[in-house]
């Protein structure tokens, strides 16, 4: 809870406009402090849920006050899972996710980077064996740094920056 939240109730702080841009959901899912400018990955990475008739709600470019500029993605009825928290991780690492029911917020998860990807990075080394056999060695990617964000082939040791990375999912 920073500033914002304090000078909320006398209608001035940033956080506040951003809240009237775009209604409050009934039922769905909050994605709240993505970087500006990823609030479309981040999208693509739920699956584009706007292509299966979910509505949307996207905020992108707004102040602030914990990350500067940030965007914000809403999605009606649909309640983002465990292991898709885990994804956005990577290409969105400060965001959290707010599962809510009846307009109540009812649980906020923080995208943590999970230590051990399977099957979701592609090695970029063309000898590594994960890419020439792919079916009998599976892509395997340990966490090996955070900020910035890096991850190491398990079979070959190549690591991945997170430009890589988030080229890879975006
Ligand atoms: N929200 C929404 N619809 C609801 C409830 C909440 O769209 N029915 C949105 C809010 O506008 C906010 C986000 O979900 O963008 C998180 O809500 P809340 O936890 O109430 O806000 P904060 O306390 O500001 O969250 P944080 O501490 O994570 O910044
Ligand atoms: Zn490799």
């Amino acid at each position: 809870m920073g500033a914002a939240t304090t000078t909320r109730k006398d209608g001035q702080s940033s956080d506040d406009h951003t809240t009237m841009l775009v209604r409050k959901i009934p039922d769905g899912s909050v994605i709240d402090h993505i970087a500006a400018g990823k609030a479309l990955s981040v999208l693509r990475l739920l699956g584009n849920p706007q292509e299966n008739g979910f509505t949307i709600a996207m905020v992108m470019n707004v102040t602030s006050s914990k990350m500067g500029k940030k965007d914000i993605v809403k999605v009606e009825g649909l309640e983002v899972s465990q292991e898709q928290v885990q994804r956005l991780a990577l290409i969105a690492p400060r965001a959290s996710v707010n599962i809510v029911r009846s307009y109540r917020v009812v649980a906020k998860r923080n995208a943590v980077p999970p230590r051990t990807l399977r099957g979701i990075l592609s090695c970029t080394s063309p000898t590594c064996v994960s890419v020439r056999e792919r079916d009998s060695a599976p892509s395997i990617f340990f966490l090996s740094g955070r900020s910035p964000l890096r991850y190491r082939c398990k079979y070959c040791g190549t690591e991945l920056a997170e430009k890589e990375i988030i080229s890879q999912l975006g």
